[in-house]
C-alpha cells in the first residue's frame, strides 16, 4: 500500500511563528539531518536563546537553498509512518498572499496562523478568504504563541469565536482550531500538558488523519505538455504532469489547439512503462501517430473535453507592488501555455473585512478582484471549481517579467450583450460598444450613389435549409438585376466560409459569428449603394434579427426559401443530407441542428414547387412594388 500524501500550506508571516511551526514539525518528527540539527542548536546556543530556534531550520535552510545548496528534500518533505507530507510553501516572508496563492493551488489543507496575543487580524481574515477562494478543502486555524498568554483558555475561545463568525460567511467545508505553541512544542507533534481544557488532537495527528484525496479530480484527464522529447528519430514523447484525471495506454486522445487525434501508445517513466498515470504523476506520453504537438498544448481524452474561449471571467489576486494597470498588456500563463491577455473589465474588488464588493479601477498588492480578460489565443480550460489546475492561471507583467496576479477561472466571459435577444432597437446600440473608434464618413453619400445607380440600395436576405435553392434563385435574380443595370453584391455561405469565415464551424456560437460578420459586410455593401443578395442558412431568428437591425428599416428584405425537408433529403444536391443522416456531419441543420422558421419574413418562396426562374421573377416584382427598383 502506498502511504498517503498530504500537501499543505501555511499562511502567516514570520512573526506569527510559521517558520517555527514548520521547524518544530521537522524537528519533532526527526525529519532533519543530524548536522542540520547540530548547527541550529549551536547557533541558538551561541545567540543565548532559551529555546532551540526552530525557525532557523526553515529560514536557515532557506538561506542555504538560496545559495543553491540542495536540501530541498529535508525542507519540503517529511514523513511519519502514517503519511507523507509536502509543505507546498514558497520562501519569502513578506508576500503572504502571494505565497499562499502560489503554494496553495495544489494544497489540500491550509494552516492559518494566528498570534494569540494579537487575535484575528485583517490578515487572518484574508487568509481565510483566500483559502475559501482557492477551495482548499481543509483549514486549520493554529492559535499560536499560547505560551505568551499563559495558556489562557478564554483568550483562545475568544479568537475561535471571532474567526468562526467571520468564517460563516465563507465557503470552507472544514475548519479545525488548535491552540499551540510552536516554540515550546505544545500541541504541534505532542499533546500539551499545559492546556488540559483542550480536548482536540495536536496538529500532526490531525494532519495524519484528515481525509485527503476527496478533492482531487480523477475524472477529467488533462495533460498540459511541458516538453516534447525527441532524443532520436524513433522516439517522440510528450513530457508533463497529469494535471487531473487518469490515462492508460490504448485510450483515444485529442491535442489542443490542433484538434488532432491519436491513441496513447505508452506511459513512460524513468522506472519503465506504467499501465496508468493519475493526477499528479510526472510522465512521458507517447502516441500511436506522429502528430504535431508542442509545448503548451494540452492533451485530453476525446470523450471529455475542456472548454475553449478567449474571453474569461476570473477572480484574481493582485500580487505585485505596482498596482494593476487597466491599460497594460499582460502575459497569461495557463498551465504550460503562454498567451497575451488584456483585462477588459475590472468588475469590483472585495473588501476582505466586510466581504463586500466595491467598485474600483485598480487593485493594489494583495487585493482581490473580479475581472474579465481577453486573450490573443483561446484557452482550453475548466472552471476552477471543477478543476483547480486547468482552472487557474497567473498573469505576468511583460515589462518586468514579474508574476503580478494569480487567477481562478469562473467561466467564459459573457457580457449582457451576449445574452439579450437582438432587436432592431438595440442592434444599433450594440454596435456602438467598440471604444475609441469614430465612424469615418464616406466621401459619397448613399443618396448620391443611389441616384447614380438609378435604384435604391437594399439587403435581400435569403434564409432556408441547406439545398433549399436559396443560392440558385439568388444567382438567377442577380443576373436579372444586372441586366436591368443594377449594382449588386452576392454573398454566399459556402463561399464566405472559404475565406472571411474560414475559421468558423457550425455550432450555434459559430453560426452566430458567421452571420454577424456577414451582416456587417452586407451593411457595408448596402452603404455603397448595392442591392446585396445574402444567401445563408442563418437558422436562428436572433442572428437574422441582428442582420436586420443594422440596415435601415424597410431596406432589409427577408426571403424565406421554404422547402419540405423530405424533398431536400431526396434531392440532396451536395450529398450532405446522406452524410448528416449517417452521423458523419455533425450539427447539420434540419437533421441534428435546429432551423427556426422566420417569424415575419417579407417574402416566402416555395422552392419545392416553383422554378428558380419564376421565383426570381416574383422577387423582381416585389422589389418593384417596394420602389427599390423601377420597372
Ligand atoms: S449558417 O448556418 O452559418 O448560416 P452557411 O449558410 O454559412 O450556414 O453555410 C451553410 C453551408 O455549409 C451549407 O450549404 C453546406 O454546404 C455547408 N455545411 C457544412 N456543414 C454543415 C452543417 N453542419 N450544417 C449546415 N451546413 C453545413
Amino acid at each position: 500500500m502506498t502511504i498517503e500524501l498530504l500537501r499543505f500550506t501555511t499562511a502567516g508571516s514570520v512573526d506569527d511563528g510559521k517558520s517555527t511551526l514548520i521547524g518544530r514539525m521537522l524537528y519533532d518528527t526527526k525529519s532533519l539531518f543530524e548536522d542540520q540539527i547540530k548547527s541550529v542548536e549551536k547557533t541558538s546556543k551561541d545567540r543565548g536563546d532559551e529555546y532551540v530556534d526552530l525557525a532557523l531550520f526553515t529560514d536557515g535552510l532557506r538561506a542555504e537553498r538560496e545559495q543553491k545548496i540542495t536540501i530541498d528534500v529535508a525542507y519540503r518533505y517529511f514523513a511519519t509512518p502514517k503519511r507523507k507530507f509536502i509543505i507546498a510553501d514558497t520562501p519569502g516572508h513578506i508576500q503572504y498572499t502571494r505565497n499562499m496563492v502560489t503554494g496553495a493551488s495544489s494544497a489540500e489543507l491550509a494552516i492559518i496562523m494566528i498570534d494569540a496575543r494579537k487575535g484575528v487580524l485583517t490578515q487572518s481574515r484574508r487568509h481565510g478568504f483566500i483559502a475559501s477562494l482557492l477551495q482548499i478543502p481543509h483549514v486549520v486555524v493554529a492559535v499560536n504563541k499560547m505560551d505568551l498568554v499563559d495558556y489562557d483558555e478564554a483568550t483562545y475561545r475568544g479568537i475561535v469565536e471571532e474567526f468562526r463568525t467571520f468564517a460563516s460567511k465563507l465557503d470552507v467545508p472544514s475548519i479545525t482550531y488548535i491552540p499551540m505553541s510552536a516554540l515550546a512544542g505544545d500541541n504541534v507533534v505532542f499533546k500539551s500538558g499545559k492546556m488540559p481544557w483542550f480536548d482536540g488532537s495536536p496538529l500532526l495527528h490531525h494532519l495524519e488523519t484528515v481525509n485527503v484525496g476527496a478533492a482531487r479530480n480523477l475524472v477529467d484527464f488533462r495533460y498540459p505538455v511541458q516538453y516534447v522529447l525527441r532524443p532520436n528519430q524513433n522516439f517522440r514523447g510528450y513530457a508533463g504532469q497529469v494535471a487531473s484525471g487518469r490515462i492508460s495506454p490504448g485510450e483515444e486522445v485529442v491535442a489542443f489547439p490542433s484538434g488532432l487525434t491519436s491513441k496513447v501508445k505508452a506511459v513512460v517513466t524513468m522506472d519503465g512503462e506504467l499501465n496508468e498515470a493519475v493526477s499528479g504523476d510526472s510522465v512521458v506520453l507517447t502516441l500511436e501517430d506522429e502528430i504535431d504537438i508542442s509545448r503548451g498544448d494540452m492533451i485530453v481524452r476525446q470523450g471529455n473535453l475542456p472548454r475553449k474561449d478567449n474571453r474569461i471571467d476570473a477572480t484574481i489576486c493582485w500580487m505585485d507592488e505596482t498596482p494593476f494597470d487597466p491599460k497594460a498588456n499582460y502575459q497569461l500563463m495557463h498551465n504550460t501555455r503562454l498567451v497575451r491577455a488584456i483585462v477588459t473589465k475590472l468588475n469590483y474588488k472585495i473588501d476582505v473585512d466586510t466581504m463586500k464588493r466595491e467598485e474600483t479601477n485598480n487593485l493594489a498588492l494583495n487585493e482581490i478582484g473580479r475581472v474579465q480578460l481577453t486573450t490573443t489565443q483561446p484557452l482550453f480550460f475548466d472552471t476552477y471549481n471543477k478543476n483547480r489546475h486547468t482552472g487557474s492561471f497567473i498573469l505576468i507583467d511583460m515589462a518586468t517579467n514579474n508574476t503580478v496576479a494569480a487567477g481562478m477561472i469562473r467561466g467564459a466571459s459573457r457580457e449582457v450583450d451576449d445574452l439579450v435577444e437582438v432587436t432592431q432597437e438595440n442592434a444599433e446600440i450594440r454596435r456602438q460598444r467598440t471604444e475609441n473608434v469614430v465612424w469615418e464618413a464616406g466621401a459619397l453619400s448613399l443618396e448620391e450613389r443611389e441616384s447614380l445607380n438609378g435604384h435604391e440600395a437594399a439587403v435581400l436576405w435569403f434564409t432556408g435549409l441547406s439545398g433549399s435553392g436559396k443560392s440558385t434563385v439568388a444567382k438567377i435574380l442577380e443576373r436579372k438585376l444586372f441586366e436591368m443595370n443594377a449594382q449588386t453584391m452576392f454573398l454566399d455561405g459556402d463561399n464566405l466560409r472559404h475565406g472571411l469565415n474560414g475559421d468558423l464551424g457550425f455550432s450555434a456560437e459559430d453560426r452566430a459569428e458567421n452571420i454577424r460578420r456577414v451582416s456587417e459586410v452586407a451593411s457595408l455593401g448596402f452603404a455603397h449603394g448595392n442591392i446585396v443578395l445574402a444567401s445563408f442558412i442563418s437558422p436562428y431568428n436572433r442572428d437574422r434579427n441582428y442582420a436586420r437591425g443594422i440596415v435601415p428599416e424597410g431596406k432589409f428584405i427577408e426571403i424565406y426559401a421554404k422547402c419540405d425537408i423530405e424533398i431536400l433529403k431526396e434531392r440532396d444536391p451536395k450529398g450532405l443530407y446522406a452524410r448528416a443522416l449517417s452521423g458523419e456531419i455533425k450539427n447539420f441543420t434540419g437533421i441534428s441542428a435546429p432551423y427556426e422558421e422566420p417569424e415575419d419574413p417579407e417574402m416566402v418562396i416555395e422552392t419545392g414547387s416553383g422554378t428558380p426562374e419564376a421565383l426570381a421573377d416574383q422577387i423582381i416584382q416585389m422589389l418593384i412594388s417596394k420602389g427599390i427598383i423601377e420597372d
